[in-house]
Order: C-alpha cells, then structure tokens, then sequence
C-alpha cells in the first residue's frame, strides 16, 4: 500500500510517499525561512507559500519515489490541527488529487500523525507489538499526552493549559535576543552547561476550565515560566553571551523537567513510550527521557530527527495503517484547525 501525503497545517510544505505505514520511499520538506524576521508564524505569508510550492514538491515526491502517479493506492492529508488558511492548501490539493487520479482519500489528525512518526524508524518494533504505550506530542504548536492502551485506542490524558513546550521555548529565545525558531539554540547553548535548580518555577495546573476534565496533575503550563524569564531579565539583565546561555539552560532545564514528570506521573503500566514533534529534538529532553525511561523499564520510542519536525511521512505513515477519516466521507469534511485527537 503506497501512500502519498500532504503535509501544510503550518510552516512546513510537505509531500511524501511512505509505503505500508512505515518504509519511506520519498519525503519532500521545505521550511518556509520568510517567518524569520516577523519572530513567528505568520499566517497569511503561510498559506501563500503553501500555494507556490506544494504543486511541485508533490511532483517530486511522487517521482522520488520512483513508484510513479500510478504506483499510488492512497492520498492523504493533514485535516487538523492548525493554521485555517494553511490547513486549506494541502487538504483542498488532496482532495483534488484524489478525485483526478480516482485514488480513496483519508484525512489524517496531525497530532496522532507526530505519534506514529517514531514507527517511521526502521529499527523502531512493530507498532501493533507496542502496547500499553504512553505518547508525548511536544512542538511549538502542541503539547498532548496521550494513552493509547491497544490498538486503536487512544486517549488524551494530559495538555498544556496555555502555551506549548515549543513555544515557550521560542518566547524565552526572543526575550534573550537569540532569535527566531529558539528552540535549536536554547538546545545548542545548554549543552554543557549545569542548570541551576529552582530558578524558574514548575507551573501548577488548577482543577478547572482550562484543563477541561483532564487530571491536573497530567497537565502543563508555560506561561508562567515565561513571565519569570520576563521579570528575571527586567530586574538584572544578563551582562554577557555567558550570562545569557547560563540563564538559556536553566529555562530550558524548568521545560524539560515539566515535561518528563508529567511523562512519569501519566507512565502506569505503560511499556512504551513514544516522543513526537521537534521539540522531541531537543537533546535535554531526549537524555531526561532516557533516564526516566531506563529506570521505570519502559522502552523510549523516538523519531529520527529528519520526521521530528512536521513532514508529510507521518501522514502518509499515519494513513497507511489504516487510521482517519476515509473517503467517500472524507470528501464531505471542511478542514478543522482545532481537531482533536
Ligand atoms: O513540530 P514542529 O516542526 O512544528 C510544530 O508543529 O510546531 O516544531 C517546531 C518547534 C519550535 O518551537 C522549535 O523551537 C522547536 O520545535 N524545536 C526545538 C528544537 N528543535 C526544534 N526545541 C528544543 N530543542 C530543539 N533542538
Ligand atoms: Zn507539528
């Protein structure tokens, strides 16, 4: 079963051929760079870059290949969630796909997709073999944990409450004047470096509204921690490169560390836990992982670091094993940029 996907729920235009839900035959990713000066994404330049660039980064997925327009048995596309306007491009040029070649459509959820993209690893095990597992969906868009008890069950156990690991990390990385995606570089200027404890606060999660039934205790928050970066840097602003990447490390440390006991508290008798999304490439998170892993007897599933980030393979991966939504109702469904797993 040879799948094609598409991939343009934010910044990243993507298309890839992935065959039975795991070998990717082709992926095509293009990181749109005209966000850069604006310090995030913006929506409108976004979906416009989508419209330039999908029609041929299809082409040449389907090419790359090398199974052909004809070899295709399958085109999917992220549905939800994610920017409206971006979200339109990809999931209108499935379906148009699908309806000139005559190929079933699926519309695949981009957060389960990040999920899945662990199995893209050919030395990952079987996804069917690995249950009870715990997944983490942590990008600059998305922080979820989820439970995915047997196959074809999963269950959202724990969020964040306001902004995602990603994000806060780009919002610290903009406060330090270190640029824009901050995440790589609040990673690079950490490592070697020992964080100091208890310098920015775990956020607390309270029991109502926002955590919309889930435990609390599984949930996030970052906006707090961005605000102590705020007021840290107001009441003595870093002097130096030095003082800065010191401050960098100990901001990331507080993220990590939110992350990973969540992870911890959520475990119960989960025998696999896999990490998805490119804040999953942060080298912190994948070491506390590892730990926190070893030590409870769980085996960590991770992504390669080329699907860590959004790509179409995950989606065409995501579809190959049979989940979404299939056409002919796929054809009736509008996007949904707040689609929930
Ligand atoms: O999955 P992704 O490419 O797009 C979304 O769906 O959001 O994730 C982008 C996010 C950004 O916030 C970026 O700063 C973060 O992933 N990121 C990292 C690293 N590489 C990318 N965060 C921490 N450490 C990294 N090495
Ligand atoms: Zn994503």
């Amino acid at each position: 079963m040879n799948v094609l996907g598409i991939e343009t729920s934010c910044d990243e235009t993507s298309a890839a051929v992935v065959r039975d839900g795991r070998e990717v035959l082709s992926c095509v990713v293009h990181t749109q760079a005209q966000h850069r000066p604006f310090g995030g994404v913006v929506p409108e330049i976004a979906s416009r870059c989508h419209i330039r660039l999908l029609p041929e980064i299809v082409e040449r997925a389907v090419a790359e290949s090398g199974v052909g327009w004809g070899g295709l048995d399958l085109v999917a596309a992220t549905r939800g969630p994610g920017l409206a306007s971006s979200l339109l491009v990809g999931w209108s040029a499935a379906k148009g796909l699908a309806m000139r070649t005559g190929l079933p459509l699926r519309a695949v959820n981009h957060i389960e997709a990040h999920l899945h993209s662990v199995f893209l690893d050919p030395a990952a095990p079987d996804p069917l073999e690995c249950f009870p597992r715990l997944g983490l969906a942590v990008s600059g868009g998305h922080t979820n944990l989820f439970r995915m008890p047997e196959e074809g069950r999963i269950e959202l156990v724990g969020r964040t409450v306001d902004d995602a690991a990603g994000e806060a990390l780009d919002k610290a990385a903009k406060l330090l004047g270190l640029g824009y995606p901050g995440g790589p570089v609040v990673d690079r200027l950490s490592r070697g470096r020992t964080p100091r404890a208890g310098l920015f606060p775990e956020g607390r999660v309270r029991e109502g509204a926002l955590t919309g039934g889930l435990d609390p205790e599984l949930c996030l928050s970052f906006s707090g921690l961005k605000t102590a970066l705020l007021h840290r840097v107001q009441a003595s602003p870093p002097r130096d490169a030095e003082e800065t990447a010191q401050l960098a490390c100990d901001y990331q440390e507080a993220v990590v560390g939110a992350l990973v006991r969540r992870c911890e508290r959520a475990l119960g008798d989960a025998r696999y836990l896999a990490v998805g999304g490119g804040v999953s490439l942060n080298s912190r998170l994948r070491e506390a992982l590892g730990e926190l892993c070893a030590r409870r007897g769980v085996r960590l599933l991770l992504a390669l670091p080329r699907h860590c980030g959004d790509n179409a393979a995950m989606i065409a991966g995501l579809a190959g094993t049979g989940r979404g939504v299939p056409s002919p109702a796929a054809f009736d469904l509008d996007v949904a940029p707040s689609w929930a797993v």
